[in-house]
């Protein structure tokens, strides 16, 4: 699909922008999508290979530096490798794909180290990045951080809790900065994403079949146009639709039927 970027966007969010989970899905498709507005990237995710593919691609495909560089997002010492990383950069914006569930299980059967490798990567590892790089995105008056979160950080669920925690912890923080930055000339803001296509989630066996999903390019497109409407922008007008069900009924209800969606979603996943 061609993509008009709004006016002046590689002045706002250039020359150098950093991507948190960058090899495939949405990550790769904002990538993409950068690379075509002459944007400069800082790939990250933890398989090399991927990450170089796409970094030969784009720079073949455009007048545009990248690096790359393998880190695991889970890890304590995350959020200090990607402030090394960025050192000497120009940073307009820092964008934190990576982040999906990894486990369809209660609560009490997810292993102890996975529940704490979901806490640092969607909420250790975002948060003091954020804190990083936002003095100096407020020093240049302009620039985004953009988390990407998911409907099911708008209520609990069971089988993925605690990824439902960690996203209204975005939720929550995206909204936070929003309030802070945005006088300084920064957006800051969680873009919301529902059921979207992605290798992760194929390779996982979700099958979606039952619901209405986004193809990653078409949610680049969405997102990036959608920059300036924070703090919180819903990707997808189908999942607009579900949030306003979200926001305006029982909560009972509502954690009802979001937990009937992640049994059903990890019953096919454990027939596989
Ligand atoms: N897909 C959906 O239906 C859906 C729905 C709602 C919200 N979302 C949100 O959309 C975002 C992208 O989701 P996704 O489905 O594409 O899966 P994802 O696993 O969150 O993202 C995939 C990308 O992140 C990298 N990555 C994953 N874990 C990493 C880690 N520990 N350290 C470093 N990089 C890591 C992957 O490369 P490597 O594997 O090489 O590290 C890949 O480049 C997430 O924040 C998710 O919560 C997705």
């Amino acid at each position: 699909m061609s993509w008009n970027a709004p006016q002046g966007f590689a002045g706002q969010y250039g020359p150098w922008a950093l991507i948190a989970g960058a090899s495939e899905g949405t990550g790769a498709a904002f990538a993409r999508r950068l690379a075509q507005q002459g944007i400069n990237l800082l790939l990250v995710a933890r398989r090399p290979d991927p990450l170089d593919a796409l970094a030969s691609e784009l720079e073949s495909e455009h007048d545009i530096e990248t690096r790359t560089a393998s880190v695991d997002l889970t890890s304590y010492d995350a959020p200090a490798k990607l402030v090394e990383l960025s050192a000497g950069l120009d940073v307009g914006m820092v964008l934190f794909n990576a982040g999906a569930t990894t486990r369809f299980d209660s609560f009490y059967d997810w292993p102890a180290g996975d529940l704490a490798a979901m806490i640092n990567m969607n909420c250790h590892t975002v948060a003091l990045a954020a804190h990083h790089f936002a003095p100096g995105l407020r020093r240049r008056g302009r620039g985004a951080i953009v988390l990407i979160g998911s409907m099911a950080g708008f209520a609990g669920s069971s089988h993925h809790g605690i990824y439902n925690a960690t996203k209204a912890f975005d939720w929550v923080l995206a909204e936070g900065l929003w309030q802070e930055l945005g006088p300084d000339g920064v957006q800051a803001l969680i873009l919301v994403l529902g059921a979207t296509d992605t290798p992760s989630h194929q390779r996982m066996g979700v099958d979606f079949s039952d619901q209405t999903v986004m193809d990653p390019d078409d949610v680049a497109i969405e997102g990036l146009s959608n920059l300036h409407s924070g703090p919180v922008y819903i990707v997808g007008e189908h999942n607009r639709a579900i949030l306003n069900y979200i926001l305006t009924s029982d909560r009972a209800a509502v954690v009802s039927a979001m937990s009937a969606a992640s049994a059903g979603l990890a019953r096919q996943i454990h027939q596989r």
